[in-house]
């Protein structure tokens, strides 16, 4: 990518494409009841899933980032060449480098393309697009594509009850375009990012960093997530809520003003308790999660993208997203959808 700062003019990042790859196999609930000692009613009560799709063997982060990535460039009918910046949002790479970006870059034929990735986790795809639209506004980028891609299953302890219920595999994504034209109405609105390190250590993986680096040894279990689930709810429930609300407080607008609200799948209590204290319509809002459990960076844009299929999204809308993750981090994104 070379780009010079202002030379887009009045530059207007537009959402203009969505898209995504699910791995076909399913991990149902009662699979799990074979493998932990849990039911199908626990898990629906305590947290709406009833299953996840689960990466192939030979799947690694990277092939579903690149079938997500040419999902979303045929369906807005770009050639991998004209891609500027190609981010990733993911906390569950192939390797602590290269980064998933730059092996999906090259597989797409994205060989202009600058690649990084995001390490934000399930905040990490509003993250990005963030990221993207500073590009695009700036001048410095025209097509940035987003892929938020994860393979949690890979880090999730298949013994550990409180965990390996919640989590499932998938890619998904948009790409940002700049607009010279543009109504005064349309693009991206607003954003609301934050990180609470203080509370890291409530949602880790403790080894396979320089802290403690996988060559020196290990136990088993902690190459594995670890988190204390009732602490992140509390936090979830809290930020869910904060984040749009400070958002929408600072554009002078009320939830009233919002279309749809597509809020991070991780657990249908939290996203219930968000719709009840946002007191927005469960009509204006969509979700999947009891399909995927929570697919991290992955999550929003799939609901994005499936929420586009079903009719439920339609070109104008006025989209809030919303999300949560380790970090601790949140994340708060409202767009006007205006598809190419
Ligand atoms: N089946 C049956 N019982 C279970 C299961 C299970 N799968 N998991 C836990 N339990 C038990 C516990 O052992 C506990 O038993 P005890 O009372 O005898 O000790 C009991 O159920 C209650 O446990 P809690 O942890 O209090 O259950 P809770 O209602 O909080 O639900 C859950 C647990 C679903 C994990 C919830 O805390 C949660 O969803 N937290 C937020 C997790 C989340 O969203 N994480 C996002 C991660 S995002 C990212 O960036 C990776």
């Amino acid at each position: 990518m070379i780009g010079v700062l202002g030379s887009a003019g009045r530059a207007h990042a537009r959402l203009a494409a969505l898209g995504s790859y699910v791995p076909p196999g399913v991990l149902t609930n009662a699979d799990l009841e074979r493998q932990v000692d849990t039911t199908d009613e626990w898990i629906v009560s305590r947290t709406g899933i009833r299953e996840r799709h689960i990466a192939g063997p030979d799947q690694a982060t990277s092939d579903l980032a690149i079938l997500a990535a040419k999902n979303i460039l045929s369906t807005a009918g770009v050639d991998p060449n004209e891609i500027d910046v190609l981010i990733v949002p993911t906390c569950t790479p192939d390797y602590l480098f290269p980064s998933v970006s730059a092996i999906t870059a090259s597989a797409i034929g994205a060989h202009r393309a600058a690649a990084f990735d995001i390490q934000a986790a399930c905040s990490g795809f509003i993250y990005g697009l963030a990221q993207a639209v500073a590009l695009v506004e700036s001048g410095l980028a025209q097509k940035v594509l987003v892929v938020g891609a994860e393979v949690f299953s890979r880090v999730t302890n298949p013994q550990d009850r409180g965990t390996c219920i919640l989590f499932g595999d998938a890619a998904a994504g948009a790409l940002i375009v700049a607009d010279e034209d543009h109504a005064a109405s349309s693009g991206f609105v607003g954003f609301e990012l934050g990180a609470d390190g203080s509370m890291g250590d409530q949602l880790l993986i403790p080894v396979g960093g320089t802290r403690h680096p996988a060559a020196a040894g290990f136990h088993p279990d902690d190459a594995y997530l670890q988190m204390n689930g009732r602490e992140v709810f509390k936090f979830a429930t809290r930020v869910m809520e904060d984040s749009v609300l400070r958002l929408l407080d600072r554009l002078a607008m009320t939830i009233d003003e919002v279309d749809l609200l597509i809020p991070h799948q991780a657990n249908q209590r939290i996203i219930d308790h968000a719709i009840g204290r946002l007191g927005i319509d469960p009509a204006r809002v969509f979700g999947n999660l009891e399909r995927y459990g929570n697919t991290s960076a992955a999550s929003i844009p799939l609901a994005l993208a499936e929420a586009r299929d079903a009719g439920v999204l339609r070109p104008g809308m006025l989209v809030m997203m919303v999300g949560f993750g380790a970090g601790l981090t949140w994340a708060a994104c409202l767009v006007r959808y205006e598809p190419t």
